[in-house]
């Protein structure tokens, strides 16, 4: 049972937030007059060497260490003796575990902010650099519009900058503080918690001690937004999967972020973009299954909220070596240009050839129906779209001329797209 019961061997990695959450309620104590200021001077300094013990790797754990809290107050005992004992007063560690989450949480969102945003910032680069090269854009995965290369990056480097304004948000939302709420009741012995905040740099101050003990929304939210942020992760690795099969040839991963096949020489396979896409599904179930903790819990702390803490840190450690890998994979990733230009065909223009039409004044919908003639022509003639002679155009639509041979550039294609949001250049990255 104690096995059973035990978190040290995870939470430990909270170790720092749990002396920084220490030192603070120790001030409050004595602004209390719970402790004399000598008494703190002791707990103080006690909570430096054990922080020093953690920091060097000489901190020894015994068996009886049940969490993180337990280890700590149990050293600083050994440490100081009797003052030791007074630290806890009016807290619990209902209130004292969820404040190192909290703390802990905050610090790890910045780091994963600063590993997003590199990540967008590589996308970014790329976009302006290579915002001349075009290939096929797909929708059900079949042959739709010539787009820029640039446009593609970018539709994935969006959907990655929401991510990075959902986990500003999220912070927010973390960094809050739950100490000086006990175990259920709150404090009774004037513990100030407006310095509470203030020495541990919170935004706010909980205003429920039976809701902030044990509400875990926080965590919730911190594994739905992982959860979202590896969709992301995981549709852009799908798509440079199937850009790199030798069928499509539009980029090459590096051999740094690939792997070859132990029986077939001639393989390279995507590992970095497979495993990404795996961990996806690892997330999402650490997401789901701490859901299905929570549903069900009566009101205040249960034990059952202690599986919060392997989800946490799971997902962390998770989306912090997925982003760096992605970094890694965009970074060096070889583009095709002619692969890619050589896969655009006359077919994907017939949406041009439409809007050739409407500019010529015929209604979109008719537009669409002669468009769809000419291709069906194309076919029948077994020529590509661009090989019909503007006499072939013109015995289907009179409104067809000269300048129709603009429409076979695919440059002049992606052009058009002018309205903000689309594929053209000025949009794509083209200003840098
Ligand atoms: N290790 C515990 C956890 O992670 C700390 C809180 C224990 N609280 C209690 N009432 N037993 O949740």
């Amino acid at each position: 049972m104690e096995m059973f019961n035990s978190s040290v061997s995870y939470d430990q990695r909270m170790w720092s937030a749990d002396i920084r959450g220490s030192q603070a309620y120790v001030k409050a104590l004595e602004k209390a007059g719970l402790v004399s200021s000598t008494e703190m001077e002791k707990i103080v300094t006690g909570l430096d060497q054990i922080h020093e013990e953690w920091s060097t790797g000489t901190f020894v754990l015994t068996k009886a260490d049940e969490d993180i809290h337990t280890a700590n107050e149990r050293r600083l005992k050994e440490l100081i003796g009797e003052p030791a004992g007074k630290l806890h007063t009016g807290r619990s560690r209902n209130d004292q575990v969820v404040t190192d989450m909290r703390l802990w949480l905050r610090d790890s969102c910045s780091a994963l902010y600063l590993h997003l945003t590199r990540l967008i910032r590589t996308m970014v680069d790329r976009a302006a650099i290579e915002v001349d090269i075009l290939f096929p854009g797909y929708t059900h995965m079949q042959r739709a519009q010539p787009i820029r290369w640039s446009h593609w990056i970018l539709s994935h480097a969006v959907a990655l900058c929401r991510d990075a304004e959902r986990l500003g948000e999220l912070r927010k939302r973390i960094n809050v503080l739950p100490l000086g709420s006990g175990a259920i009741a709150g404090n009774p012995l004037g513990v100030d918690r407006e310095l509470l905040r203030k020495e541990l740099k919170f935004d706010s101050v909980s205003l429920n001690s039976m809701d902030a003990t044990s509400e875990r929304d926080f965590i919730a939210e911190f594994l739905f937004w992982a959860s979202l942020c590896m969709t992301h992760l995981s549709k852009m690795s799908e798509d440079l999967i199937i850009y790199s099969t030798k069928e499509f040839s539009f980029v090459t991963l590096s051999d740094s972020y690939s792997t070859g096949s132990s029986l077939m020489p001639q393989k390279k396979n995507p590992d970095s973009l497979e495993l990404i896409r795996s961990k996806a599904g690892r997330v999402f179930g650490r997401c789901s299954g701490f859901l299905m903790t929570l549903k069900g819990l009566p009101s205040t702390y249960n034990k059952d909220l202690q599986e919060d803490k392997e989800a946490m840190f799971d997902v962390y450690d998770t989306v912090c070596a997925v982003l760096q890998v992605a970094s890694g994979v965009i970074s060096t990733l070889q583009i095709n240009k002619e692969g890619m230009e050589k896969a655009l065909s006359p077919d994907m223009l017939a949406t041009d050839i439409a809007y050739y039409l409407v500019r010529k004044g015929m209604p979109f919908r008719q537009a669409h129906g002669v468009s769809g003639k000419a291709v069906q022509l194309a076919e029948t003639k077994d020529i590509a779209l661009n090989k019909l002679s503007l006499e072939d155009l013109k015995s289907i639509s009179p409104l067809f001329s000269n300048d129709v041979s603009k429409v076979w550039n695919y440059t002049n294609s992606v052009e058009q797209y002018t309205a903000a949001g689309g594929n053209s250049k000025e949009l794509c990255g083209g200003t840098g």
